[in-house]
């Protein structure tokens, strides 16, 4: 082994080959909670957004009986035509606008499909609007297509929800994408029909392109949800879903998007170059959670709400400001009390209750003063882990 100095300046030499971009690109916050976390035996992980389901048995045997029938091999770049056919069915009746087979790209996970999406609308230099906090692979998929990103604000003071005036006032000539994310990683929110409404009359007026990313579409606690392309149409919005969080398969990598006819020929054509196709059996897998039983969902949701109702009702027992969502399955809880940066409370939880949570600040500077728990967690750990952070917030010694 080389010593450290020469090493290092091994590493250094070949940094300066590999891209500013990609360099300069910061790190996501959350993967450095684990990272730490791994090292912390029986840590209780509260940091990750993955459902603690296995995949169901039916969608394992239809990838099983798919592979055994010799579907192994390329499948088309947009996805096999009875799984689209079966997502244009699903959107027309879950998400409450039309599309057809041919305005739906299959992609590897909900993350790939945005970023065939991104790369679809932006050049080098355009305008995007981003929330913050938000979901950290928008920022750092933006940086990569070397957009110019416009953090917009999701504050307490507005309902976690983006207003029209702070998109106004950000917005400018160069700015061509909106993103939205309803239900919101991290912070739970679901845009309503009302302020939907007025965002989409915004974004038309402005001539901008919606990027809707609605993967936690069935992950919902209330009525609010709505999708963007049902209230602003299809003809400026694409819409990402996935099947990861739905049908607990995150490592099936199978999530599609939905856009107008003259933009999803680009993503399929897009698909060519970045993954060619997605796996076809897993494709197969993904068709029948869909056109299988949907009591497995069903079930799923109903743990989270059990879960998210006996978090929130602890943590305003013990007097910690939470948000209860209205979607997906993170509860964004006020931290400020531990008097630390929200990074710095992260690691000393770990630390010393090994606990580890997302801090705000992995989803933007906005989230500082908060953190984001996962409630797809088993629940005697999430519930000692609740108790362990209200703990730590009321500064009883660990
Ligand atoms: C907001 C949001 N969008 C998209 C995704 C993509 O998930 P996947 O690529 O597994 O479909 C995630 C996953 O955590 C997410 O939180």
């Amino acid at each position: 082994m080389p010593p450290a100095n020469v090493a290092g300046d091994m590493l250094d030499q070949q940094l300066a080959t590999v891209t500013a971009t990609i360099r300069d690109m910061a790190r996501s916050g959350i993967r450095e909670v684990m990272d730490a976390a791994w090292q912390v035996p029986g840590a209780i992980i509260l940091a990750v957004g993955e459902p603690n389901f296995p995949t169901p048995a039916h969608i394992i045997d239809a990838a099983d009986a798919a592979a055994r029938a010799g579907k192994t091999g390329y499948v088309s770049n947009a996805g096999i035509f009875e799984l689209r056919e079966a997502l244009a069915a699903k959107v027309c009746s879950r998400n409450g606008y039309d599309v057809g087979a041919d305005e739906v790209v299959v992609t590897s996970g909900g993350v790939e499909g945005l970023f065939a999406a991104l790369s679809a609308l932006l050049d080098p230099g355009d305008g995007i609007l981003l929330p913050d906090p938000g979901w950290p692979n928008f920022v750092m998929m933006a940086q990569m297509l070397r957009a110019r990103i416009r953090a917009y604000p999701v504050v307490p003071a507005n309902d976690f929800l983006p207003t029209v005036p702070d998109l106004e006032r950000l917005c400018d000539d160069g700015t061509k994408v909106l993103l939205l994310n309803s239900p919101s990683n991290p912070l739970g929110a679901v845009i309503d029909r009302e302020r939907m409404h007025e965002i989409a009359a915004f974004a038309a007026a402005r001539g901008l392109w919606i990027v809707s990313d609605e993967c936690y579409d069935a992950t919902l606690f209330d009525e609010r949800f709505v999708s963007a392309a049902a209230v602003a149409g299809l003809e400026r919005t694409i819409s990402i879903y996935t099947f990861s969080k739905t049908y607990a398969m995150t490592g099936w990598r199978v999530g599609y998007v939905t856009a107008p006819p003259r933009v999803i020929e680009q993503i399929a054509k897009l698909q060519e170059p970045l993954i060619s196709c997605v796996n076809a059996p897993a494709q197969y897998a993904a068709l029948a959670a869909l056109t299988g039983p949907q009591d497995v969902v069903a079930q799923m949701n109903a743990a989270y709400r059990e879960r998210r109702d006996e978090v929130c009702r602890r943590l305003a027992a013990a007097g910690v400001p939470a948000l209860p969502p209205s979607g997906a399955f993170y509860v964004w809880a006020d931290v400020r009390a531990s008097g630390m940066p929200s990074r710095d409370f992260a690691f000393a939880l770990l630390r010393e209750r090994g606990v580890a949570i997302a801090p705000g600040t992995a989803f933007g500077p906005g989230g500082e003063g908060f953190a984001r728990i996962s409630l797809a967690t088993e629940p005697a750990a999430l519930y000692e882990g609740i108790d362990r952070i209200i703990a730590a917030l009321a500064g009883a010694p660990p």
